[in-house]
């Protein structure tokens, strides 16, 4: 039996450590956190994360391989291999402030190790680091006077949140640098052997250690790049008459291309890309490379623009003003079945439609607490309705901002009738069936689309 340890009960923590006690009986799988609140939430029925599939495998697992604590010095004596999977968020301090890496919970835990170790270990690194982390850790772990040694791996996680369960029983690959000493080697194959349980061979990728961290930071940079581009695109199609949707296809139908990852929509969210570009582009201005960074830095304002560029059409199209006027926004998680609103386009929309003084009514199926806490002090000036149709009622336009498929199954002629005419609908997902909206009465704004209106001379929707 292995005692492997995760520290970081979060997204990423919680879901992959279920998946690995799942799949590995024989180990023995401790997640602890310095979260009191979220390691009873984890012990319970109402577990911290909305994950689709993540109840029913922590149910399975929990008080038989896999356990949560906020004991972290006692596991981590007791610990064989431990994963570090605490929170790398972008700095808002001192030097790299806006744009590096904040490691100070990666640090603290390095020291938090060497401090309550009795025994070598294998250190991994699952959350999102700058490459030459694990230089750092090693220091920090090998500089210890109780001659302890410390092999570090990187182990990036590629999971997505909506389907991290998914994504972890059946990964496109697992990706683990190391070391190419006889121990880093040793120390790679330890984690190797851990998803060979359910993840085949072929699927499982070993490069060195700055490969490793450097893949994470830039699979990252080139997903987010494929939504920035559709999106400048959707952009220009709504000025020349040219379908997004059309054009995704005609482009992703080229194998060398590919279609997935081409939605067009209100911008993307969610904790990490915007924080992993802003990383890769401070490395690169760290290491002189000042147009590589430029580069990559234009993904992030390009998706600025696109949240920027949603209000503005909402506002341009409402007879260029919104104030006073009740607006539904039809979602606040950052993508459909999560929870969560880190970065949320929805709460970007919602801010910038309350600096235009409109009335916010925000609805989603799961994410309403997190807005609630995300908004921070706006979130008195916004109500809170779990009932689309009640966010709805009263309302001059809805804007949807998270593609939950029950969105698109609602009764929009039910919706349009306690509605104020004329009434708008702003599709930031491209989920409705615009035509039927249309019929309705809707006055439909999709994203690089045509409008659909019912006005003899539309006001342009940018
Ligand atoms: P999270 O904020 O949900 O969870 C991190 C947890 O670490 C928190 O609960 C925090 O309390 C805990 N923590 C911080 N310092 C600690 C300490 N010293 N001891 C014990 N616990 C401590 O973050 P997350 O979304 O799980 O992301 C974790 C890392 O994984 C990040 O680097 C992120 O970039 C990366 N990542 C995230 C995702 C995702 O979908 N969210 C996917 C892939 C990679
Ligand atoms: C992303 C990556 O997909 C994961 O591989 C990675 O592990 C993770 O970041 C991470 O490092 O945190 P995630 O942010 O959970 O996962 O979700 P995505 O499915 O990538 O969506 C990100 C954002 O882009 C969402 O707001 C989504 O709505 C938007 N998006 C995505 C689009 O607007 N259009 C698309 O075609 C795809």
């Amino acid at each position: 039996m292995t005692n492997i340890l995760c520290i970081g009960a979060g997204f990423v923590g919680g879901p992959t450590m279920a998946v690995i006690a799942k799949h590995c009986p024989e180990h023995c799988v401790v997640v602890v956190d310095i979260n009191a609140e979220k390691i009873a939430a984890w012990q319970s029925d109402q577990l911290p994360i909305y994950e689709p599939g993540l109840k029913e495998i922590v149910l399975g697992v929990r008080g038989k391989n896999l356990f949560f604590s906020t004991e972290v010095d006692r596991h981590i004596t007791e610990a064989d291999i431990i994963f570090v999977s605490v929170n790398t968020p972008t700095k808002t301090f001192g030097q790299g402030a806006g744009r590096a890496a904040d490691l100070q919970y990666w640090e603290k835990t390095a020291r938090q190790i060497v401090e309550n170790s009795t025994s070598p270990k294998i250190v991994v690194e699952k959350s999102t680091l700058p490459v030459r982390t694990a230089e750092a850790m090693e220091r920090i772990l090998n500089s210890n006077e109780k001659g302890l040694f410390f092999d570090v791996v990187s182990n990036p996680e590629f999971l997505a949140e909506g389907t991290a369960v998914d994504d972890m029983r059946n990964p496109d690959r697992v990706l683990i640098g190391g070391r190419q000493t006889p121990s880093g080697q040793k120390a790679m194959q330890a984690i190797v052997d851990i998803f060979a349980h359910w993840v085949e061979c072929e699927r499982i990728i070993t490069t060195n250690l700055w490969s490793s961290e450097l893949s994470k930071l830039a699979a990252n940079a080139f997903l987010a790049q494929r939504v920035s581009s559709i999106n400048a695109i959707a952009n220009l199609c709504e000025k020349t008459g040219a379908d997004v949707t059309e054009v995704a296809h005609a482009i992703g139908a080229d194998s060398r291309v590919g279609s997935r990852f081409l939605r067009a929509s209100v911008g993307f969210g969610g904790s990490c890309f915007k924080k992993d570009i802003l990383n890769l582009v401070y490395l690169c201005e760290f290491y002189g490379l000042y147009e590589v960074a430029e580069y990559w830095e234009q993904v992030v304002k390009m998706n600025e623009y696109q949240q920027a560029s949603f209000v503005s059409k909402m506002v341009t199209a409402m007879f260029n003003t919104v104030a006073s006027k009740r607006i539904a926004v039809f979602g606040t998680a950052f993508k459909a079945h999560t929870s969560d609103t880190r970065e949320s386009p929805a709460l970007a929309v919602c801010r910038e439609l309350l600096d235009e003084h409109a009335q916010v009514v925000l609805t989603d199926p799961y994410a309403l607490e997190s807005a609630r806490a995300d908004l921070g002090a706006v979130a008195d000036q916004v109500t809170f309705e779990p009932d689309p149709y009640a966010a709805a009622q009263g309302a001059h336009a809805i804007a949807l901002a998270t593609e939950w498929p029950q969105f698109a199954e609602l009764d929009y002629a039910a919706i349009y009738e306690t509605m104020v005419h004329p009434a708008f609908i702003f599709d930031g997902r491209n989920i409705l069936d615009h035509k039927a909206l249309h019929a309705i009465g809707f006055n439909v704004y999709a994203i690089g689309k045509p409008p659909l209106t019912h006005f003899e001379n539309p006001l342009p929707a940018a």
